[in-house]
């Protein structure tokens, strides 16, 4: 793509036809509980729910994403969950705190074939620094994965809660995700991280999910809502 069209790319993103119709946004988590019936709130902690790093964190974005997430993980009662893209391990730590009878596999791309990992990694610890949050917590139900997505196979059983945080290039979210749903059940969860509809033409990586995630809707391997809790980056889905 050339850089005028990347400009007018930018300005005037396509419209997302799937997502306009899939999209419902929520208010809090009082709301998303009662979409998905769920009754027990979410474990969190950690003073890095609270940093500031985005003007959408004064908004309290990074808590709304963990409500989000640790909400599923706590209410799913989730015995295999998948993480993509561990980075530091800050999400799979949360993960594993909601989850205690689960796993969560945790997959981050080893730094040196970081090249072969996509344009938008967001990311690229050193291997000791992959998943060095959820060790100093000292939490023993994490297998860490090191691996590339593009081509790892998912085969750690039937997935009750995956959530997509990897290479946040389209074609990966949308190739992540088709190989997850291929391992999930009625009802499993799926979460996508830098999932939100309004923020596409602030942030190039959110348009790139967005864009995932509405392919997946064209290829119809998404049926049903996508849920947005407001102020957050995250987008929830439950395999009809
Ligand atoms: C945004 S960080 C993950 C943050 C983490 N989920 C959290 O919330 O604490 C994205 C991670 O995905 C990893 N990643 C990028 N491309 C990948 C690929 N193709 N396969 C596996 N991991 C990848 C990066 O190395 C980076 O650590």
């Amino acid at each position: 793509m050339g850089l005028i069209q990347r400009l007018h790319q930018r300005l005037r993103p396509a419209r997302l036809r799937h997502l306009e119709r899939h999209v419902l946004e929520v208010r809090d988590l009082a709301c998303l509980k009662q979409a998905f019936a769920w009754d027990a709130e979410p474990l969190l902690e950690g003073a890095h729910l609270h940093a500031y790093a985005y003007p959408e964190d004064l908004n309290q974005r990074r808590l709304r994403d963990a409500e989000a997430l640790g909400a599923a993980c706590r209410n799913a009662r989730a015995r295999v969950l998948v993480e993509i893209g561990t980075g530091e391990g800050y999400a799979t730590a949360l993960m594993a705190r909601n989850a205690p009878d689960g796993i969560v596999h945790t997959v981050n791309i080893p730094p040196e074939e970081i090249a072969a990992g996509g344009r938008l990694v967001t990311g690229s610890p050193e291997r000791a620094a992959i998943g060095s949050h959820y060790r100093a917590c000292g939490l023993t139900n994490i297998v860490q994965i090191l691996a590339n997505t593009l081509t790892w196979e998912p085969a750690i059983g039937v997935i009750d809660v995956a959530f997509i945080d990897g290479c946040h290039d389209a074609d990966f979210v949308f190739n992540d995700t088709r190989k997850l749903l291929n391992r999930c059940r009625s009802g499993s969860l799926v979460l996508w991280h830098d999932f939100a509809p309004s923020l596409r033409r602030t942030y190039g990586w959110i348009d790139e999910v967005c864009r995932g995630v509405d392919r997946l809707y064209a290829a119809r391997l998404l049926r049903g809502p996508v849920y947005h809790l407001r102020d957050s980056w995250v987008g929830l889905y439950r395999v009809p």
